[in-house]
């Protein structure tokens, strides 16, 4: 399974380029470059706390649940593109970030150094046992995306790729659907329109993540 920041609207969390989306009140280039944490640490460190604090007043909603439902029958491994927690806090058993995990730090020199965050602020002088500033621990636009050999890997050996609430915008991440086997299919869950021309095995459920799992639950259930 593949999820985007669709996954978690109806958990309140806004997306990032629907119309209202998090690109249209923010610049990307100001808050989610390694120029933007040069030109201005406290400007990148407060948008993330903001992101943190509202992460921690929303829950897992009914889709990442019945995610979940489905690891009684079948071997359910998340990839996300998501820095939230939602997937675990809901009980999903196998979670890879793409992009990083909001609620962790990590030292600015040393990136091995990571830290779970307590409550929600990291603050300028927040310092990681080498004496170095703490930032977020998230997957920068310009920066490598360490987890995609691994989630390659994952979406290579599947057998069927479930896709929910992403607009298929940024890569690496999007080029996963390309790794699937050749007649591995994938079902994708987004209420908005999608050009999945360049995979035939591809079929589109037209729909809000919490009703599309549950479509999808009852048509694994049966089969
Ligand atoms: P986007 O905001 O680009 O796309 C969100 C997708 O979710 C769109 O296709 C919407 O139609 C769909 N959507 C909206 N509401 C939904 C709902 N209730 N149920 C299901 N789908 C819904 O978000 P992502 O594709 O996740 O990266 O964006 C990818 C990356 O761009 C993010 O990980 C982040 C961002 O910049 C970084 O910050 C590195």
């Amino acid at each position: 399974m593949f999820s985007g920041a669709g996954m978690s609207a109806e958990s309140g969390i806004s997306t990032f380029r629907d119309s209202d989306g998090l690109w249209e009140k923010h610049n990307i280039y100001e808050v989610a470059t390694p120029e933007a944490w040069k030109a201005n640490q406290q400007l990148v460190l407060e948008f993330y706390n903001q992101r943190r604090k509202q992460l921690l007043e929303v829950s897992p909603n009914e889709a990442h649940k019945t995610l979940v439902e489905l690891e009684a029958n079948f071997n359910v491994e998340v990839i996300t593109q998501n820095i939230d927690d939602l997937h675990e806090r809901a009980g999903s058993s196998q979670v890879l970030h793409l992009h990083g995990e909001l609620r962790k730090s990590r030292s600015s020199v040393n990136p091995n150094l990571i830290y779970k965050i307590e409550g929600w602020e990291l603050k300028e002088g927040d310092m990681c046992e080498e004496n170095s500033q703490l930032r977020p621990h998230v997957v920068w636009f310009g920066e490598e995306v360490p987890m995609m050999l691994e989630a390659e890997k994952v979406v290579e050996a599947c057998d069927l790729l479930l896709v929910i609430g992403t607009s298929l915008n940024v890569y690496p991440a999007a080029n996963l659907l390309y790794h699937v086997q050749k007649n591995t299919p994938i079902w994708v869950i987004d209420p908005n329109t999608m050009d999945l021309k360049s995979f035939p095995n591809s079929r589109h459920i037209q729909k809000k993540a919490e009703e599309g799992m549950q479509e999808v639950l009852a048509k694994l259930m049966q089969s």
